[in-house]
């Protein structure tokens, strides 16, 4: 990461808020929490994003931070046999739009996170493309080797 300075100030009052902290307690992939998982896709996306220019990286990394903010344990047989992958977009979207008053641009970017999951709701913005690629190349490294 070339700016770390830049990241963090965009980041640090979600990573800091108590809203944002009850994400340690879901597990997303294995032993990584929806928390750790988050982040990782912060990070990922902002170094992506750092050398393209033009992009909204303030935008990129609040939305890669909220993208997974659902805010319950997935992994319950209620859930698992819901939904989840559809709904957990708009779900978190809804989340990030009451407790941090994301910008339309934002809720989109969350919104759009599980394409082509979500087929009809492709990103609509470069820095959804990037957030989408980063949570699946995320995903995967959790999945295979973080268990
Ligand atoms: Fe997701
Ligand atoms: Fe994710």
């Amino acid at each position: 990461m070339k700016d770390p300075v830049l990241f963090d100030r965009f980041a640090q009052d979600i990573l800091e808020s108590a809203v944002f902290a009850q994400c340690r307690c879901f597990m997303q992939h294995g032993r990584i929490s929806v928390y750790a998982h988050s982040l990782s896709v912060a990070q990922m996306s902002f170094r992506l994003a750092e050398g393209i220019p033009g992009l909204d990286l303030r935008s990129l990394v609040r939305a890669a931070l909220l993208h997974d903010f659902f805010l319950y344990d997935w992994h319950v047989p209620e859930k698992m046999w819901s939904l989840h992958g559809w709904t957990h977009p708009v779900t978190a979207a809804e989340n990030a739009r009451t407790y941090f008053q994301v910008s339309d641009k934002e809720y989109s970017l969350i919104r759009t996170h599980m394409w082509p999951y979500t087929l009809l709701h492709p990103p609509v913005y470069r820095e959804g493309w990037i957030i989408c690629a980063a949570d699946k190349a995320c995903s995967a490294i959790e999945t295979l080797f973080r268990r």
